[in-house]
């Protein structure tokens, strides 16, 4: 069985918790694009781990593996299985494997990164990880891969045919071109190849292989479908193909193969750095939301801008998708607010619509239509089962559920794994 779970909104729906959650009934787990811009929360017991390259399946006994449509950050990388070996969790590898062409983000995709988000007038509010300019480099077949990080002679043979370019690149942005060949660097990545190099594996063939002998397959991905570089609010995206199409090309399994698509999406709205946001909350109840929440960023720290659940942008993953079951989270952060609200579709030039105009610049202009339900008051953080949920807290599920048209699965009330029950 190969299974995709995918964010449906702008991030942060809660897919690490539902990947951890979900993992004991996969064998493999493999992320399949993004890089460290993704922050993936897993609370287990008292511990929280905070994962942006290791799938969240890491916890438990799946094999995890790194797509080689990820742009790696090897020193991110490397501080993250320390910080898991300093939980005890193993992490070698047998439990680990990164394709050996995953691309690899450089100390001057992290320059190139800050130096044009800087000059630009109107800003992404990108990560400043290196994303954007690691996966130019790929399709412009200028990336350094996995294989030749791990490799010394390869490494500074391929640095050296690609360092002027890179230079004159960075003095014409107004950034330092030394940063390109600082040999304390270079020695650095070259360290970091070699303790990277036992983890190279072919993610595609070990897939298929799983696959082929019956084992159940997860993809993970990050960001979230707003933030597609295709199909999301172009330019406030991320730089590369986060719906679950993305899934089998970048793991390079056959669509075909797939057996079910799985939405993580949060009873609300978010969205972190700039970009239109229909719902958006400033003030007061924006502020509440983003405090019951604990709606700040996992990586930058930022805080997230919150708003009520928008239904068009829902259909609209949903389309781009293909869900065939939602995971809802949050549920217990609209505890004592009344009414919810539902976005059910926008004014936009003089007319209703349930559907997002396709140009950013048009749903910038989009005013929401609101249904609103009764709040209610009951903590939700304890409760085991759906019928335990005030009753309505159970009406906007369900409503939510007859709108979306795709049946809500999973429903979680917490960070913990046992926060989350099943709904028949
Ligand atoms: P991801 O990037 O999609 O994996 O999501 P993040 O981990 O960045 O953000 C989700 C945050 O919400 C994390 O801090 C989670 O621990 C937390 N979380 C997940 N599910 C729930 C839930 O149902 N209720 C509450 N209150 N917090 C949750
Ligand atoms: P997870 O996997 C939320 C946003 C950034 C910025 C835009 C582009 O934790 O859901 P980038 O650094 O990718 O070039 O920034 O995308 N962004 C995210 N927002 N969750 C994420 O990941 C994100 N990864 C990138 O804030 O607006
Ligand atoms: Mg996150």
């Amino acid at each position: 069985m190969f299974t995709i779970i995918t964010g449906a909104q702008f991030g942060d729906e809660g897919k690490g918790k539902i990947v951890d959650l979900l993992a004991k009934d996969y064998d493999v787990v493999a992320r399949f694009q993004g890089g460290n811009n993704a922050g993936h929360t897993v609370k287990v017991g008292s511990e929280v781990y905070k994962l942006h390259l290791i799938p969240s399946g890491i916890l438990l006994e799946s094999r995890v593996l790194i797509g080689p449509g990820v742009v790696l950050d090897p020193e991110v990388l490397m501080e993250e299985i320390e910080m898991l070996k300093g939980h005890k969790v193993r992490v070698d590898p047998a439990k680990l494997g990164i394709d050996a062409k995953t691309s690899i983000i450089m100390p001057y995709h992290i320059e190139m990164d800050g130096l044009r988000e800087a000059a630009r007038e109107t800003k992404i509010g990108t990560t400043k990880r290196g994303i954007g300019y690691a996966y130019i480099d790929k399709v412009a077949r200028d990336e350094v891969r996995l294989a030749e990080l791990a490799d010394r002679e390869r490494f500074l043979a391929r640095l050296e045919e690609l360092a002027p370019q890179k230079e004159k690149e960075i003095a014409v942005m107004g950034g330092d071109p030394k940063l390109v060949r600082d040999p304390a660097l270079i020695e650095k990545y070259v360290e970091l190849g070699k303790q990277l190099a036992p983890f190279m594996t072919d993610v595609s063939r070990e897939i298929n292989e799983a696959l082929d002998a019956g084992k159940h397959v997860m993809a993970e991905a990050a960001q979230g479908t707003h933030l597609d570089v295709i199909h999301g609010t172009q330019k406030f995206v991320t730089s590369s193909s986060t719906i679950a199409g993305s899934a089998c090309a970048n793991l390079g399994v056959g669509p075909t193969r797939v057996g079910n698509v799985i939405a993580i999406v949060k009873a609300y709205i978010t969205r972190v750095g700039e970009g239109p946001l229909p719902t958006e909350l400033s003030g007061e109840l924006g502020e509440r939301l983003q405090k019951a929440g604990g709606e700040f960023g996992t990586t930058t720290g930022r805080g997230r801008r919150c708003g009520w659940f928008d239904l068009p942008l829902l259909k609209k993953a949903i389309a781009l998708n293909g869900y065939t079951e939602i995971a809802l989270t949050k549920l217990d952060v609209l505890t004592g607010l009344d009414p919810v609200r539902i976005c059910t579709g926008y004014r936009f030039n003089g007319e209703g619509t349930a559907y997002p105009p396709e140009l950013t610049e048009e749903l910038a202009e989009c005013e929401p239509v609101y249904e609103d339900l009764p709040g209610w008051e009951a903590d939700l953080t304890e409760v085991k089962a759906f019928e335990d949920l005030p009753e309505n807290a159970r009406n906007y599920v369900m409503r939510l559920e007859k709108l979306m048209g795709v049946p809500v699965r999973y429903i979680s009330v917490g960070p913990g794994r046992a926060q989350t029950f099943k709904k028949e």
